[in-house]
């Protein structure tokens, strides 16, 4: 009796019954592929987080809302800025010279729209 294999039809059946090295092949195979999927699925899973569960639901929608989250949702949350008492558009630029201090990578135009963003949805 001719044994059959989990995923004999995607294997070539003549080589799977005479040949014990596509047994071993089988072992070898069949967790890469499990590992495979397993890490695509990872980074799947990452790259939809990185563009879109970043924004945090507490954030006003208005433009540059994903600016502002991709830059200040970096390295602390958004209850930094979201649910506090919200601030004037001088304090807010302090507030982001502050962050720049701490470690913030800013170009000046992205400055301007996230201070434009902050000034106008996080008021005091
Ligand atoms: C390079 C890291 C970094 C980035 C990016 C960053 N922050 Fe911060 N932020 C800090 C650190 C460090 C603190 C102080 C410690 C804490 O409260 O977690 C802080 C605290 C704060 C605070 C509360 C403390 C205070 O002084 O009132 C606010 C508000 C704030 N950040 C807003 C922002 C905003 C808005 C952005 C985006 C423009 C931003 N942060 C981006 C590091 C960062």
């Amino acid at each position: 009796m001719r044994r059959s294999w989990p995923d004999a039809d995607s294997c070539d059946d003549r080589a799977a019954s005479v040949m014990t090295s596509s047994q071993r092949r089988f072992d070898v195979i069949r967790p890469a592929r499990l590992l495979i999927g397993v890490i695509g699925a990872i980074l799947v899973f990452l790259s939809v987080g990185a563009t879109t569960a970043q924004i945090d639901s507490r954030m006003p929608e208005g433009p540059n809302r994903a600016l502002v989250a991709r830059k200040c949702l970096s390295c602390h949350d958004a209850s930094n800025f979201v649910g506090t008492a919200g601030r004037s558009r001088a304090a807010w630029d302090v507030k982001i010279d502050d962050m720049i201090l701490y470690g913030m990578n800013i170009t000046p135009e992205e400055r301007a729209l996230v201070l434009d963003y902050l000034a106008t949805y996080l008021p005091p």
